[in-house]
């Protein structure tokens, strides 16, 4: 199997990469990817040798390239997108172009070279904010409050209607919060690990009580696996870590992990539109597919802490994306 991976040099798709070059001895991976800001071709040094493996320094609005390099495969992974809520609501436009645009170029260059599966992978944000006691399921309208949430809601729109138009063979994913190790310091966990170690302060919008539900990146890996594998096509499937916690929850976690205590938090004025509360519905995954949730949160969160601690060459180069 061939699978051109879009953004595969960012968190979540250079795990994925390394999980399916080690899973399946017999899959070829392109990488192609911006290098945007926010990721560092270094994250890959451990499988750039790997014969498996191949990585396009592009962007996926790029029509020739994109399509070019989906001739060459059978499966397109499209991780690649601009991510960060705050910065979508400075400087929208570039959500557009990657998130929504760069996802049509892909869309229709696989329409042309007859790309066998396309996976795209999406967020909760997309359903916006729920109440207490209820939760997204994929049936739940699309609700977006922000523009980077917008632009993913409209990109899986738009892969849906592939799917309904051309018959491409589309999947959908939406996942809540990832973390793990090679997580941009712009995110909270990530942000929280790194200031504290650098005894700064850390700020929690509003009242710090917006919940998100957690999951570490490496169960958000078995879920698409199991998706890319057995998923049905024209679907949406959830996934999520069934692991509510505010933000001042997570904050407290990790203040406790580093003895620190709460006179290090800053509550900052509330971000617009700021979502209150995340919750998903895992069931159509747990029924359909089998899968659910492996890694404990408590466990999981001390690990990441722990790469943080241990990975400075990683944030140096992070920072200066060398
Ligand atoms: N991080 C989360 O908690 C989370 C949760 C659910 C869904 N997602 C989705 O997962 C995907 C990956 O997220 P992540 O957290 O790994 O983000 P990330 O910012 O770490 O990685 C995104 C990657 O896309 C690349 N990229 C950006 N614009 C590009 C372009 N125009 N052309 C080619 N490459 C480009 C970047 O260089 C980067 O390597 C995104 O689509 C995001 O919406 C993330």
């Amino acid at each position: 199997m061939n699978i051109l991976v879009t953004g595969g040099a960012g968190f979540i798709g250079s795990c994925f990469i390394r999980h399916i070059l080690k899973t399946y001895p017999n899959y070829k991976i392109i990488n192609l990817d911006a290098l945007t800001y926010c990721t560092n071709i270094h994250n890959l040094d451990d499988i750039k040798s790997n014969p498996n493996y191949k990585f396009i320094h592009g962007n996926i609005c790029n029509k020739t390239l994109v399509d070019d390099l989906t001739k060459m495969v059978d499966w397109v992974v499209n991780f690649a997108a601009e991510s960060h809520v705050d910065n979508s609501i400075k400087n929208p436009e570039i959500f557009i172009n990657t998130n929504l645009n760069g996802t049509l170029n892909l869309l229709e260059a696989s329409r042309k070279n007859k790309i066998k599966k396309f996976l795209q992978i999406s967020t909760d944000e997309v359903y916006g904010s729920i109440e207490n006691n209820e939760y997204f399921k994929e049936t739940t309208p699309l609700n977006p409050n922000n523009p980077y949430s917008a632009s993913k809601a409209a990109a899986d729109l738009l892969v849906r209607s592939y799917f309904k138009t051309y018959d491409l063979p589309t999947l959908n994913t939406r996942c809540s919060n990832n973390f793990g190790p090679y997580q941009y310091p712009e995110k909270l966990i990530p942000n929280i690990i790194l200031k504290l170690l650098n005894n700064e302060k850390i700020s929690l919008y509003g009242d710090g009580l917006n919940v998100r539900d957690w999951i570490y990146v490496f169960d958000h890996i078995r879920a698409i696996d199991i998706v890319l594998h057995k998923g049905k096509l024209g679907e949406v499937y959830n996934i999520g870590g069934n692991c509510e916690k505010t933000n001042l929850q997570i904050a407290n976690i990790i203040l406790k992990a580093l003895n620190k205590d709460e006179n290090s938090i800053i509550f900052i004025k509330d971000r617009p539109a700021h979502d209150r509360r995340y919750a998903m519905s895992t069931e159509k995954i747990e029924n359909e597919l089998g899968w659910k949730p492996m890694f404990s949160f408590d466990k999981s969160i001390k690990e990441t802490i722990d790469w943080y601690i241990t990975n400075k060459k990683w944030i140096n180069t992070i920072f200066t994306n060398k």
